[in-house]
């Protein structure tokens, strides 16, 4: 079983649209592959049940028949910081829910794509560092580079803070978000040149997008073993 957790450089930035396009890619392969958003902060009420448009997102792109309830385990209304909108809800955002969701998908797919909050230094509650989920999951991090200016600096940084959390750096992907930004290509190859972790490809700039459209720019070093 192969299992990925998904950090970027910064909220906004291409996780989710990354991680949708991995799930598509690792599909297409034939692996059953399934999202996961552990704790997500923005959800609307739907059928009496709180949903958030990342993890209903992750459920489209993967395979098919998986409960929300795994896929997201903690739905926290407002759209904060996750340890505001837990506080605001009165709920203790804690991992064993969270560890124990992800072995029930664990069983049930080939691949598993894990798709956290903001960037890598943003707090899972007052106690609980996204490192920690990590470290207990055991998972090597892909970094998703939202292609702005700043870009290669939050890159680098959240490159070193993942090595100094103890996690594994296994690979990058670049979203090509900002249409305004300059010189794309030369920012990829100063990425290329310094990020100490292979790039899985780069997504272009593509509004709306069908993830599924988009598959065939990763390259997934597992697959190619
Ligand atoms: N490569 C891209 N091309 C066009 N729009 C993009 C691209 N990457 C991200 N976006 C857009 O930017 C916004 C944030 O992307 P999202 O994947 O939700 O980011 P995150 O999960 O990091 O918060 C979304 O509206 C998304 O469609
Ligand atoms: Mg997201």
């Amino acid at each position: 079983m192969f299992s990925v957790y998904v950090t970027g450089t910064d909220t906004g930035i291409g996780k989710t649209l990354a991680s949708c396009t991995l799930l598509h890619a690792l599909r297409a392969h034939g692996l059953r592959a399934a999202g996961m958003k552990p704790v997500a902060s923005g959800c609307e009420r739907i059928d009496g049940e709180w949903r958030n448009a990342d993890a209903l997102a992750l459920q489209a792109a993967g395979e098919p028949g998986i409960a929300y309830a795994d896929i997201n385990p903690f739905a926290l209304e407002h759209p904060l910081a996750p340890e505001l909108a837990a506080r605001d809800a009165g709920i203790d955002v804690a991992l064993p829910p969270i560890l124990d969701a992800h072995a029930r998908l664990a069983a049930r797919a080939d691949a598993l794509i894990v798709e956290g909050v903001g960037g890598w230094a943003a707090p899972l509650s007052a106690s609980l560092m996204q490192a920690d989920l990590v470290r207990a999951l055991r998972l090597p991090v892909l970094l998703v580079v939202g292609l702005r200016l700043g870009c290669l600096n939050h890159a680098l940084l959240s490159a070193r803070a993942i090595a100094a959390d103890g996690a594994h750096l296994a690979g990058w992907i670049a979203s090509h978000v900002d249409p305004a930004m300059a010189r794309v290509d030369d920012n990829i190859a100063m990425l290329r040149a310094r990020m100490p972790a292979p790039c899985w490809g780069v997504l272009p700039h593509a509004p709306g997008a069908d993830p599924a459209a988009i598959a065939r720019h990763l390259r997934i070093p597992m697959l190619a073993e």
